[in-house]
């Protein structure tokens, strides 16, 4: 069970640490580190909640908030983002103070509607919109598609802290609540995983807004997201890398991400990997199977890249089913500045090569080569056409 934890006099967590969540969005997006849903409970003279929990711990979220504070006493619930691992223990917590004031945005009472269908007291709030606290207030700053259209971001003046739901969120359990205190290699780790799987589609937006909130010129003590820890410890360290991440970014990485029946096409992908080392040998090359690694970790190398290649035999005219999966992925994310090209075994029709290719360019990758085919199972001279490939490939980038 999680109780409140103290972030200032006037600010608690009240949110809860989900140890055992291994997926999330259904089965979307992979939680090897579990998540949390944190909820903050804000008391002036006049008291706010901010954001609830997901749906399966809303009895023990309202158990627990009763336990911290006189549920009537609450003056006003903010509601950043209406989807369901923040709204999830809104019906029950409703009908406990049914009458409160609900603060979001337009699109959220939408959204809540929609959700839970209830005609609660909403009140709808837009950028610069302010609630009086007491010696603090809550400004609101409206962020759509940040990312649903409803996202909205909470800033606390006389704290200056900045309640800013998803976005520098991380799904990232842990009870020690703050970005100083955990280990930094799996805090950056899952910050950079949640940007490219769930914030790549809207990163115009993200510097757009970003800059925004840093032209305001509000002083940030810290920054409670709605997931994973709050940033006290230089807290802007993650604006700042949002901005990098939302800007193309790249490291000197080239993603192999293939998949094999029979290992011509693994045995093609390694032989190409020898000839970009010896065509570019500072970059690091990373080889993922689509059909054994997780479509989350594939999808965060690739941003971290700053060129892909992309492998696949030919099965029934077309390509393995995991780079189906691949290439609905990276079409919705719309990477850019990145270089690709396609590579494959094949027997007799051998229409992999040209269609990944096809789908690499429509999801936005720049095609430098027009690709490597070999058929049946590749001898050594098809394993030197490989490294030339490589090698060629790497030249190009
Ligand atoms: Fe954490 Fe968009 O919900």
């Amino acid at each position: 069970m999680q109780m409140k934890k103290t972030i200032t006099d006037r600010v608690s967590w009240v949110g809860k640490v989900d140890w055992e969540l291994t997926t999330f969005h259904g089965e979307e997006y992979s939680t090897w580190r579990g998540s949390s849903y944190n909820s903050y409970l804000v008391r002036d003279e006049k008291t706010a909640l901010i954001d609830t929990v997901w749906l399966p711990f809303a009895e023990e979220f309202v158990s627990n908030l009763k336990q911290t504070v006189d549920l009537n006493t609450i003056d006003y619930i903010i509601v950043n983002h209406a989807e369901i691992d923040h709204s999830g223990a809104l019906p029950l917590l409703m009908k406990e103070i049914p009458d409160k004031p609900i603060y979001c945005t337009k699109n959220g009472i939408k959204s809540l509607q929609g959700h839970y269908h209830q005609d609660w007291n909403f009140v709808p709030v837009k950028t610069g919109d302010t609630i009086q606290l007491g010696s603090t207030s809550l400004v609101f700053v409206e962020a759509p598609m940040l990312h649903w259209p409803d996202s909205m971001f909470t800033y606390m003046t006389g704290e200056n802290i900045l309640f800013s739901n998803d976005a520098f969120g991380q799904h990232y359990a842990t009870e020690l609540l703050y970005n100083d205190l955990v280990d930094q290699c799996e805090l950056f780790a899952e910050a950079i995983k949640y940007y490219a799987n769930i914030l790549t589609p809207f990163s115009s937006l993200v510097t757009k807004k970003i800059n925004e909130v840093l032209d305001l010129g509000l002083p940030v003590d810290m920054i409670c997201p709605s997931h994973g820890v709050i940033w006290r410890k230089d807290p802007l360290q993650i604006v700042q890398k949002y901005l990098a991440w939302a800007d193309s970014y790249q490291e000197n990485q080239i993603t192999i991400v293939y998949d094999t029946m029979w290992n011509a096409t693994r045995r093609m992908a390694e032989a190409i990997a020898e000839g970009i080392q010896e065509s570019d040998g500072s970059a690091t090359i990373k080889l993922m199977n689509a059909g054994k690694e997780d479509k989350n970790d594939i999808i965060t190398e690739v941003f971290r890249s700053k060129a892909i290649l992309v492998g696949s035999p030919t099965i029934n005219r077309r390509y393995l089913s995991s780079i189906g999966a691949f290439f609905e992925i990276i079409r919705g994310l719309r990477f850019s500045g990145k270089k690709a090209a396609a590579f494959g075994s094949y027997g007799w029709s051998g229409e992999s090569v040209k269609l990944m290719a096809e789908d690499l360019a429509e999801a936005g990758f720049e095609l430098v080569d027009e690709g490597c085919r070999v058929m049946w199972k590749p001898d050594g001279d098809a394993l030197d056409a490989c490294r030339d490939f490589g090698r060629r490939f790497g030249q190009a980038l």
